[in-house]
């Protein structure tokens, strides 16, 4: 009997034990739990990006990463440079901005804006001597000096790549290299004097003349 009563004194002790410390794992719980969501609050905060024709200067001015340049109108760009760097491919940060040529722009607006494009939104800008003005801007039906749709032409590369086409990413290629994009750089008129290289007056020349083919063609299309 007494050997019958001791074991039964242990089963309460450990019944106890387990139960304490179950509602000491659920307490934890709750406190984890309790303190997790103003964690998710302070993540999920939205910064607005404030874009006006002041946004955008001297395309020397950003940072180059190959053969295109990048900012950060939030002042992030260590995080765009990883993005644009990342051999994999990665989502570009809020308020990524991404350049080719001077009058072409993509920039990375709040998280929601507009889920189809990426939120990235597409600008064509008019620049001159004494700053930019923004011709067009919008998310899906922008389309640049030569009628293209910038969305249509860059949507390939959304999987991997976040809708920068560079090469490779699935984009069709253009007929503008990067002879000719280079030259466009470095021939910023918002950037003052032009830094030219060899070979860039040709490669002016070569582009001025697709384009004046393009507009010829464009014009016979139209007279029939
Ligand atoms: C005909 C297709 C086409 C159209 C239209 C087009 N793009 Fe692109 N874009 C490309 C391709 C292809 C590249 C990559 C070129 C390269 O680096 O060789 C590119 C490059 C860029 C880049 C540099 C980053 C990247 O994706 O490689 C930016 C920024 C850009 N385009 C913005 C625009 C904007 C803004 C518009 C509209 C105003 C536009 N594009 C219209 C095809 C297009």
């Amino acid at each position: 009997m007494k050997i019958f009563l001791k074991l039964v004194n242990n089963l309460m002790a450990i019944m106890i034990i387990t139960c304490i410390s179950s509602l000491s794992v659920s307490a934890e719980t709750v406190a984890a739990s309790e303190q997790t969501t103003p964690t998710i609050n302070v993540a999920t905060e939205t910064k607005v990006v404030e874009i006006n024709e002041e946004s955008f200067s001297c395309i020397r001015d950003m940072t180059p990463v190959r053969h295109f340049y990048v900012d950060n109108l939030l002042g992030d760009i260590d995080s765009t440079l990883a993005a644009a760097n990342n051999p994999k491919g990665a989502i570009y940060p809020t308020g990524s901005v991404v350049q080719l040529v001077p009058t072409e722009v993509m920039v990375k607006r709040e998280s929601g804006t507009f889920p189809a494009t990426g939120d990235w939104e597409f600008f064509e800008l008019i620049v001159n001597e004494s700053g930019s003005k923004i011709n067009k801007r919008g998310f899906v039906d922008v389309t640049n000096r030569f009628d293209g749709n910038c969305f249509t032409c860059h949507v390939p590369a959304k999987e991997k790549w976040d809708f920068i086409c560079e090469s490779g990413h699935g984009c069709e290629p253009i007929p503008i290299d990067h002879a000719m994009t280079g030259a466009l750089q470095r021939s910023d008129p918002r950037c003052g004097e032009a830094v030219p290289e060899d070979g860039d007056w040709m490669a002016l020349f070569k582009l001025k003349a697709m384009i004046s083919i393009g507009l010829t063609k464009k014009w016979f299309e139209d007279l029939f």
